[in-house]
């Protein structure tokens, strides 16, 4: 049978590390596959540029529009980034009956509804397994694999960047702005680095994962994003006398009340294989009703481990060409009329367990005082540390443990505490996360 044409958008590392990976095991994909993949035209921005892979044959153009417009294109693969260009092109491809392979997770999360909806149209798969995760086939995993579950929650370190930079933080004692420019050297941060340590990027897979493991559409501007810029070494060394490490955690749950869908700093427990996540390295933890606890661990960037699940897709792309478009697997899992319209918490009405350090000076019933207001608000103590000060008539510092409480309910306590005329303003509240398979 006639190879299958793919037209790649962009070349860089993920791109480059495509043409590598078809080019490497071709015998062994065109035999999974039915029929070969060849890479037939790629666009750059410059044509001068030095490549990670080789591209004598090739087409390259500095058009983009030039391989979505070309006939002899069958497959799409979207690598540029962003989500205007990036969107305009993969629409445009879509209106061409062109299937699309694409890595973009802020294009899927902002974007996925109308893309998917275009596609259903016109009978056109868009595949995104490298959207999330790079090479751990989470989507395939969620989407097919744990199908019959009912899934109650998901938790992962969804960004290598920020993950990286805790563990250099808490094992070397490095700086953050040393470590993030590492990561930058290595090509795992984004362009815009914030996008890595405000948890936008994590948001943007975090939104993925929510709608195909609950049927639900991609709502990403309801996700709860908080950053982990302010975290500290004394953070982690506390966190470590409890027994917990911090992750900067993406976490989706079904509660009676609506979805949680939100991205922090979070203490887990030590003894948590997600807690021993180091490095660059992603890890979802998926809780379903049938099949309890799943752990998904591997590479969640890079020029290989990406192409891995780009290929991976252009596999599935390429074996589904000849099947109605009625019955594939859908693109978020559930049926497009099938989605349902649970709401996404807003953050005040989720529930956590909470770390806290108060700054009090020691002087008579000021603990009492602190205790006080949180057991006017519902809040209930898990354990309380009261340090030695530093020196004499400093402030001393006082880590409190909660157990679950609505956060509203936290916020009302911490103002009323931070009101205190013996308490620091400068108050740290980090949630808690017990990733009980029973929760
Ligand atoms: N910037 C991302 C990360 C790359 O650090 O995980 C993969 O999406």
């Amino acid at each position: 049978m006639k190879p299958v044409n793919i037209g790649i958008l962009g070349l860089g590392t993920v791109g480059g590390g495509t043409v590598n990976v078809l080019q490497r095991n071709a015998d062994e994909i065109t035999r999974r596959a039915g029929r070969g993949i060849q890479v037939t035209m790629a666009s750059v921005r410059s044509m001068d540029k030095p490549r990670i892979c080789d591209t004598s044959s090739i087409t390259l153009t500095t058009d983009p529009f030039e391989i979505v417009n070309q006939p002899d294109i069958d497959v799409v693969v979207e690598l540029i980034g962003g989500d205007t260009l990036a969107l305009e092109l993969v629409l445009q491809a879509i209106a061409n009956g062109k299937h699309v392979v694409t890595a973009n997770k802020a294009l899927i999360a902002v974007h996925g509804n109308e893309i998917f909806s275009a596609a259903q149209k016109m009978g056109v798969t868009v595949a995104f397994e490298a959207a999330v995760a790079g090479g751990i086939p989470i989507i395939k995993a969620v989407r097919e694999g744990l199908a019959g579950n009912r899934v109650q929650w998901l938790a992962g370190i969804i960004n290598g960047t920020s993950n990286f930079i805790l563990t250099e933080m808490r094992d070397k004692g490095r700086s953050f702005d040393d470590v993030l420019a590492e990561a930058q050297q290595l090509g795992y941060a984004e362009a815009d680095p914030t996008f890595d340590v405000e948890g936008i990027d994590a948001a943007h897979k975090l939104t993925i994962l929510a709608s195909i493991a609950f049927g639900i559409p991609l709502q990403f501007d309801k996700a709860y994003t908080e950053g982990m810029r302010s975290l500290t070494t004394q953070d982690v060394s506390d966190a470590a006398d409890l027994g917990f490490r911090i992750k900067h955690l993406g976490i989706a749950r079904r509660t009676e009340k609506g979805v949680e869908l939100r991205v922090h700093p979070t203490l887990i427990p030590e003894k948590r294989l997600l807690a021993n996540v180091d490095g660059v390295m992603n890890a979802i933890l998926v809780n379903g009703d049938a099949v309890g606890p799943t752990l998904y661990y591997g590479a969640g960037a890079g020029a290989d481990p990406t192409a891995s699940a780009v290929v991976a897709d252009l596999v599935d792309v390429v074996r589904a060409l000849t099947t109605d478009p009625e019955n594939r697997v859908p693109h978020l899992a559930f049926q497009a009329d099938a989605l349902d319209d649970t709401a996404i918490l807003p953050i005040e009405e989720v529930s956590s367990a909470w770390f806290l350090r108060i700054k009090a000076l020691d002087q008579p019933n000021v603990l009492a005082g602190v205790t006080k207001i949180l057991g006017d608000n519902g809040i209930s103590i898990e354990a309380i540390v009261q340090k030695v000060p530093h020196h004499h008539g400093a402030s001393v510092p006082i880590v409190i443990l909660t157990h679950e409480v609505v956060e509203k309910a936290m916020n009302l306590a911490l103002q009323a505490i931070g009101n205190m005329p013996e308490i620091e303003d400068d108050i740290t509240r980090i949630r808690v996360e017990y990733l009980d398979p029973d929760q």
